[in-house]
């Protein structure tokens, strides 16, 4: 570890890399080793001796305006450290190259599977898990570090997926030390993603922890929904396409069609989307801090995995057919692939206790289908 002038930097504990080293564990920055590229700069995948695998973040030359924009950052990572934040090993800083050594997150990150770039769905479950386990990292930032640290890039590409999809976030590439003492906020330029903008932020200029609230709102929107935050076509926001839906219990109408070719958990999702519209209110301070997040996330996780609020979708034709999943058994639907969102858009979840007396299998409330629960 090199000593500097400065007392701070001479004591952080990271492993300072070689150059060489670097360049040998990703083939010299080839292609084949490059896992993807940001604002900040290429990210590759570093293979190094007993199978020790690394990402390597090489910066733009124009990512630092100074080796100390460098140093301060390092230093600001090197003391974070939490399971559900994406750990930093170490840094290379040589021949004019600033480069951030992490640990490799192998699942890819969350605007993979929102996207459908992996040719894959993430289940109810894995959705609830990946909410709390992020929820957890950035309160972490906010609350379990001193001074703490506001993100501000909280966004699906930065929420990587380790080892049974566990959320880590990553990319404190814009990190900006929180409020210091009885300070509520500090005041800085604007920065983040369009779509997780806070636009109480952007009007005020105030960074507080609910600035990363709102953002984390919008991703528990499209957890549940699998949309873009912000539409294209329409130049809709998620939040004002989502909002009425939930507001009236009707998670049905927006929940991602992928979900309901499996058992879904309707009681949490609606769950999950309705704590993301209180992420996003207009007052920053009427928003939950994310520790309370967490809480909420969990206790709905618990009260209604018991509440047996699942629905069963499934391609195929095949009808009448009962099925147990997770000990409760549910009826298998017949919905085809084509007209799967129109079908999902008809489906209730039903309260246990008010089919107490129904006969098994499915019964019709006008055109609806619905769940028939055996205990
Ligand atoms: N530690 C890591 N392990 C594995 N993959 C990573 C790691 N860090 C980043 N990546 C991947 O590298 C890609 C680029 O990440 P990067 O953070 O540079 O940009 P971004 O988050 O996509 O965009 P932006 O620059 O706007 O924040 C992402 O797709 C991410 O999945
Ligand atoms: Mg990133």
């Amino acid at each position: 570890m090199r000593t500097t002038e400065s007392s701070q930097w001479g004591k952080i504990e990271l492993r300072r890399f070689r150059l060489e080293e670097l360049g040998k564990a990703t083939e010299n920055f080839s292609r084949d080793c490059l896992v993807g590229s940001g604002a900040f700069g290429n990210v590759y995948k570093g293979t190094f001796d007993e199978e020790l695998t690394l990402a390597i973040k090489r910066a733009h030359a124009e990512s630092y305006q100074s080796v100390d924009e460098f140093r301060n950052e390092v230093e600001l990572l090197s003391r974070v450290k939490h399971r559900n934040l994406v750990g930093l090993v170490g840094y290379c800083e040589e021949a004019g190259q600033k480069m951030l050594v992490y640990e490799y997150v192998p699942n890819g990150c969350l605007l993979d599977y929102i996207v459908g770039r992996r040719g894959k769905t993430l289940t109810w479950s894995q959705r609830v898990n990946i909410a709390i386990g992020a929820a957890k990292g950035i309160a972490h930032l906010h609350e379990g570090v001193r001074p703490s640290i506001i993100h501000r890039d909280i966004k699906p590409s930065n929420i990587l997926l380790g080892h049974g999809f566990e959320a880590k976030v990553s990319d404190f590439g814009l990190v900006k030390a929180g409020p210091a003492g009885d300070q509520s906020h500090v005041s800085s330029q604007i920065k983040g993603t369009p779509g997780y903008l806070d636009p109480a932020y952007c009007s005020s200029f105030h960074l507080t922890p609910f600035t990363d609230v709102y953002s984390f709102g919008v991703i528990l929107l499209q957890l549940v929904s699998a949309r873009p935050a912000v539409d294209p076509s329409r130049n809709h926001h998620i939040i004002d396409w989502a909002r009425q839906s939930l507001e009236r219990g009707a998670v049905e109408d927006i929940v991602d069609a992928n979900l309901l070719t499996e058992a879904c958990n309707m009681e949490m999702m609606l769950k999950m989307g309705q704590l993301g519209l209180r992420c996003v209110v207009k007052t920053p301070r009427a928003r939950p801090k994310m520790t309370q997040i967490v809480r909420e996330l969990e206790e709905g996780l618990r009260s209604t995995t018991h509440e047996r609020c699942f629905l069963w979708g499934m391609h195929g034709t095949s009808t009448d057919e009962y099925v147990s999943v997770e000990g409760v058994g549910l009826q298998r639907f017949p919905v085809d692939a084509d007209g799967l969102s129109l079908h999902s858009a008809s489906m209730r979840c039903l309260d246990p206790d008010s089919i107490a007396d129904a006969p098994h299998g499915s019964r019709g409330i006008g055109e609806e289908r619905v769940a028939c629960i055996d205990g």
